[in-house]
């Protein structure tokens, strides 16, 4: 019998981003693997029509969670798909991202001895004022396997101490999604039309959704204020629900409505939204898929946060941080849209995200782990009660060997720091030089032997 794989999805951008690793699953005749909805999002245009747009099956089970208090969600989420995960009992289960499916799908797959697969892992905001940063450390940690987008994901997962045998760096999915959308966006959206838009003028796509700015009219009104003084520029802002319930709570979406640059839209579906973004010179944003898929398209961001999971966008020049004042965002939109250095900058950038190839990496280790590997984490034995992390630097008779030879069976390395501080991800065949740096976890009587081997 094949392998048997369930993949959650629940929000708008984790059916964006499964989908391309889906389709990939699909294809191979080596695993048989289902979507099952958790419902968090319901409406048509935050979840069907993606679906639909994106060549997905009708879901195997919908679990019509809804809305709610978020232990709500979680609990609901785990109520109701314990149930189809004991009829079905999965190889595997796997799921994208930090919502509230994705924590709730976790816990339950790891309290149901069912390895779970985290799909983008390892991202890191460090502001443990956000839901999404609490669901997304949970989820890694649980996790039997990791895919991180990037290094510096990863090295947030290898730092904290997950092995990195089981941490593998893919790219995202969402990279894969736009490239294999964008054609036919290009060629069958009628958005601009529909939303006239001038072609000879700046275009500014405005999203908004977390927390931290949607449930919070300060924030909210100072973004307002700077959008309404950018009056040099068409501004589009397809509005999340859960924005636009506080924005009337607010009274805030008037002065919306009244500004004749302002164009403030129902959620776009995405081939619609992929247009949108592709022909914008700027995009102000503090969704996570926004931020990634402007890298792809090389659209200036201007980040509305404090912080960001995905500062590979900053490192990179892509984006620039304005977090929620007034002044800042007006500033950053507007070197966007004049400073030549800092618009070519963008153009010549490497996506940070992936190449496109993302679901083709990911899909492959799963099968070949699916095949080899997999085995529910057994216990392990420790005859001195638990190992221990000690850090060694790297001498000159260690320098030349791999992190295998090095290792002896004795200890693991789990991190390498470069002689500048940079961090290297310790794989088996990777050869240490003298001077880094390697933390190692190892029970205490093997790394005493461990020392003694290399005259630590
Ligand atoms: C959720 C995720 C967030 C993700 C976002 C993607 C959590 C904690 N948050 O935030 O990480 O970035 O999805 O968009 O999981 N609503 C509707 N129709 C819908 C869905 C939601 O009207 O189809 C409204 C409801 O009033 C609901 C509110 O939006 O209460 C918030 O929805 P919810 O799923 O709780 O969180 P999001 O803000 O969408
Ligand atoms: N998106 C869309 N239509 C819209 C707004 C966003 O299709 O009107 C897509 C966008 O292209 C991206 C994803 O939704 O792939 C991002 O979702 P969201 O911002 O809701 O969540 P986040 O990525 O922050 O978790």
């Amino acid at each position: 019998m094949l392998p048997r794989l369930l993949f959650f999805v629940g929000t708008r951008p984790e059916i964006i981003k499964a989908a391309p690793l889906f389709h990939a699953l699909r294809k191979s005749s080596e695993v048989q693997v289902d979507l099952v909805h958790t419902g968090q999002h319901y409406d048509w245009n935050m979840s069907g029509v993606f679906i639909e747009e994106l060549g997905l099956p009708a879901p195997l089970h919908h679990l019509g969670v809804g809305s709610g208090s978020q232990p709500f969600q979680v609990h609901k989420i785990i109520e109701r798909a314990e149930e189809i995960v004991g009829t079905h009992l999965p190889d595997a289960i796997l799921a994208v991202g930090d919502t509230n499916s994705t924590i709730a799908v976790a816990i339950l797959s790891s309290k149901m001895d069912i390895p779970f697969i985290h799909i983008e892992a390892g991202l890191r905001s460090f502001d443990l004022t956000m839901p999404e940063e609490i669901n997304r450390r949970v989820a890694d940690h649980v996790a039997s396997l990791n895919f991180a987008p990037t290094e510096r994901a990863a090295s947030n997962l290898l730092n904290e101490g997950y092995p990195p045998e089981r941490t593998f760096v893919t790219g995202n999915t969402v990279v894969d999604a736009v490239l294999k959308m964008l054609p036919k966006a290009r060629a069958q959206s009628k958005i601009l039309k529909r939303l006239r838009i001038d072609p000879s003028k700046f275009l500014l796509t405005v999203t908004i959704h977390r927390r931290e700015n949607a449930d919070n009219p300060e924030r909210l009104e100072s973004i307002i204020n700077a959008l309404i003084e950018l009056k040099e520029v068409q501004i589009v802002w397809p509005l999340h629900p859960r924005t636009k319930g506080s924005m009337e709570k607010a009274d805030l979406l008037k002065r919306l409505y009244t500004a004749r640059h302002i164009k403030v839209t129902d959620p776009l579906s995405y081939l619609d939204f992929l247009k949108l973004l592709d022909s914008s010179t700027v995009v102000a944003t503090d969704s996570g898929g926004v931020q990634e898929e402007a890298a792809t398209l090389k659209i200036p961001c201007v980040v509305l946060r404090d912080s960001t999971e995905r500062p590979e966008i900053i490192d990179e020049g892509i984006g620039k941080m304005a977090g929620a004042d007034d002044l800042r965002i007006k500033r950053y939109v507007r070197d966007f849209l004049y400073n030549e250095a800092l618009i070519e900058r963008v153009k010549r950038a490497p996506n940070p995200f992936g190449d496109g190839s993302a679901s083709i990496r990911i899909s492959e280790i799963l099968l070949n782990w699916l095949e080899k590997e997999k085995i529910a984490l057994s216990s392990p034995r420790f005859d001195s009660g638990a190992p221990t992390y000690a850090a060694f630097i790297v001498n000159e008779e260690m320098s030349g060997h791999t992190v295998q030879d090095v290792e002896k069976g004795l200890v693991k390395i789990v991190s390498i720091y470069r002689e500048d501080g940079g961090f290297i991800r310790p794989r088996a065949e990777l050869t240490l030089k003298a001077r880094q740096i390697i933390r190692v976890l190892g029970e205490k009587p093997l790394m005493s032997e461990f020392r003694r081997a290399w005259n630590l």
